[in-house]
């Protein structure tokens, strides 16, 4: 029975060009899980969009002597560009600025406050008095209580992750001139986590034993300390509070507390566009649907513990009297970081690769390759330019491009460019073909609970595998006169092969499998297109990219390969990269040749 897969990928803010860091720790991953699942015949629905409000933007916009709306509107049609041209396949790929966004965040706000979830409170926070403004958390910097570190920011410490508030913070400094804060009360709307302790943890306990342990262990040692968390912010840039009156006019919604909605508001954006306006319960009202949430390390208790208690705290809102409760994240797959040859990415210390960037110089697929192959799954990994030229060259080319190169070559040389007929097939072919397609089972299954290096590796042992085949039979090459026969049953059974390896690295290499699908003869496509939409100018949803299946034809199985099928032209699938690429880039970054 076809499942239905809920794949939520995290929210960047469009402040800035994204780095390979942001691409691999969650954009990725779900872009692979996504592609598998839409070839077993799930129903996949993939959604996020560009975290639009927020002081990350403001700083941006103040930087750059641009409105933060210019600012994010900038931002959000690069990343439109990186997915379409990495292939990152959203169903719906919109922002936190439409009309449809504003509208359900402050419904579920005011399901919220119904329902006693909230409460207002005087509260001291941080106050320039240089610039006669309220200091949001990511303005100030200081030292974190829990852990020490010098350099915190105000809502979250990147040293332990504690979740902060700006007024924890010792020896509180402004980011925007330097100048020491002082204290000053201010009404805020607060979400009583403290309520949500008892069905949190049992949720979370619910999932320890197919979480990933970091995820699992932050979530469940940080829930019994949840307190109330404010909710709203003296700023002017986001969602205003539905309360019409003076005070609450002048306040907006923390950008934490509604971006996390996107899931949601974007599931019933993609419903409303597609003309069934229902249609994102079946992901989201349904006892059997999975949600599976990636993301980086740095956005695990806003995923395990917020998200999840304002899902609780709505529940039915949408339902229509139905208990069927709300599907909260079945799996919150976060990774660690990726840094920049053993440094963090800093776009002001100009350690920095933007991913168009990286995509202007290098095919999709060999940066795809590269960046699942060290997926920082269970540790902060790196970029390394000699090791993305070696792992392009000795892995993907060596082992995968040239397998196929030579396979289609000698079949359109000496076939005639058509699929062979094989004679009777011997053991060792049985026995290849058998190894190749309980691939479809290993690497799904590797797939499926998200250990994508593994499953990646997994697809290349198979292509090894199918190397060493034809490495050993004995008339490969020059002795293809006496044995023409035999040679054909080869051939055959090596495209077979290449043929059920094209749909199992289908995910991770969609470009150069599609490439392949028409290289062995296919019409068609393997999964379709991915398109930048304009909608409608006035609700401010313009400028989106969706996913359009139209035209895809394969299936994650064993494949036929019909015998006779005419071959084009074959052509190199993967490009060698001269070693010197290394060297030029590691220069651009500053290192002395
Ligand atoms: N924009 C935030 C970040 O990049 C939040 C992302 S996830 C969201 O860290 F769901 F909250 F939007
Ligand atoms: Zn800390």
């Amino acid at each position: 029975m076809a499942e239905y897969i809920h794949v939520s990928v995290a929210w960047p803010y469009a402040n800035g060009d994204l780095h390979a860091g942001h691409i691999t720790g969650s954009m990725l991953p779900a872009d692979i899980f996504a592609r598998y699942h839409r070839l077993k015949g799930n129903h996949v629905l993939m959604v996020s969009g560009s975290d639009s409000h927020g002081t990350p933007t403001m700083v941006a916009a103040d930087e750059e002597g641009k409105t933060p709306r210019e600012v994010f509107e900038y931002y959000h049609r690069r990343n439109l560009d990186v997915w379409k041209t990495l292939g990152i396949s959203y169903d719906l790929y919109t922002h936190t600025d439409t009309e449809n966004h504003h509208k359900i965040s402050q419904d579920i706000f005011t399901r919220l406050l119904e329902r006693g979830y909230l409460y207002t409170e005087v509260q001291e926070r941080l106050y320039s008095p240089t610039e006669d403004r309220f200091l949001e958390d990511r303005y100030v910097e200081g030292t974190c209580p829990v852990c020490g570190y010098e350099n915190a920011r105000g809502d979250q410490c990147d040293n332990c992750g504690s979740l902060l508030n700006a007024t924890e913070l010792i020896d509180p400094r402004s980011k925007r001139d330097g100048t020491t804060p002082e204290r000053r009360e201010t009404i805020h709307y607060f979400l009583d986590l403290a309520k949500f302790r008892e069905p949190l943890r049992k949720y979370l306990e619910s999932h320890k034993e197919h979480w990933r342990p970091t995820v699992y262990n932050e979530a469940i040692s940080k829930v019994d300390d949840q307190r109330g968390r404010p909710i709203t912010r003296d700023i002017k840039w986001g969602i205003k509070v539905p309360i019409d009156d003076p005070v609450w006019n002048e306040k907006r919604l923390y950008v934490w507390f509604e971006a996390v909605m996107g899931y949601l508001t974007a599931s019933v954006e993609w419903a409303n566009n597609n003309g069934q306006p229902d249609a994102w319960k079946k992901w989201w009202y349904n006892p059997n649907a999975r949600a599976y949430y990636f993301m980086g390390k740095d956005n695990i208790l806003f995923h395990t513990i917020i998200w999840p208690a304002e899902l609780i705290g709505i529940n039915s809102l949408y339902n229509n009297g139905d208990n069927t409760p709300i599907v909260l994240p079945y799996d919150v797959p976060a990774n660690q970081y990726l840094n920049l040859e053993e440094r963090k990415f800093s776009k002001s210390r100009k350690w920095y690769i933007s991913m168009l960037d990286l995509l202007d110089r290098y095919d999709p697929d060999p940066v795809r390759y590269y960046l699942t192959a060290v997926m920082p799954e269970m540790r902060d990994t790196d970029w390394k330019w000699d090791d993305f030229v070696a792992r392009n060259n000795n892995e993907l080319l060596a082992k995968w491009g040239n397998l196929v190169n030579r396979v289609l070559k000698f079949t359109d040389k000496h076939f005639d460019g058509r699929i062979p007929e094989p004679g009777e097939l011997r053991d060792e072919d049985k026995e290849l073909i058998a190894k190749v397609e309980a691939g479809f089972d290993t690497v799904g299954n590797l797939i499926t609970e998200v250990k994508l290096r593994a499953a990646l590796e997994e697809a290349m042992r198979l292509a090894t595998e199918v190397n060493i085949y034809l490495d050993t039979a004995p008339w490969f090459g020059n002795t293809i006169k006496e044995d023409k026969q035999a040679a054909a049953t080869t051939m055959y059974t090596a495209l077979r092969c290449i043929n059920n390896l094209k749909v199992i690295f289908a995910p991770f290499l969609p470009f150069t499998s599609e490439r392949l699908h028409q290289l062995l003869g296919f019409d068609g496509s393997v999964f379709g297109e991915l398109e930048i939409v304009t909608y409608d100018e006035e609700t401010r949803s313009h400028d989106a990219l969706i996913y359009d299946p139209d035209g895809a034809s394969v299936e994650w199985k064993p494949q036929e390969l019909p015998v006779g099928q005419p071959i084009p032209q074959p052509e190199p699938l993967i490009k060698k990269l001269a070693p010197e690429v290394a060297d030029e880039e590691r220069a651009r970054l500053g290192f002395e040749a």
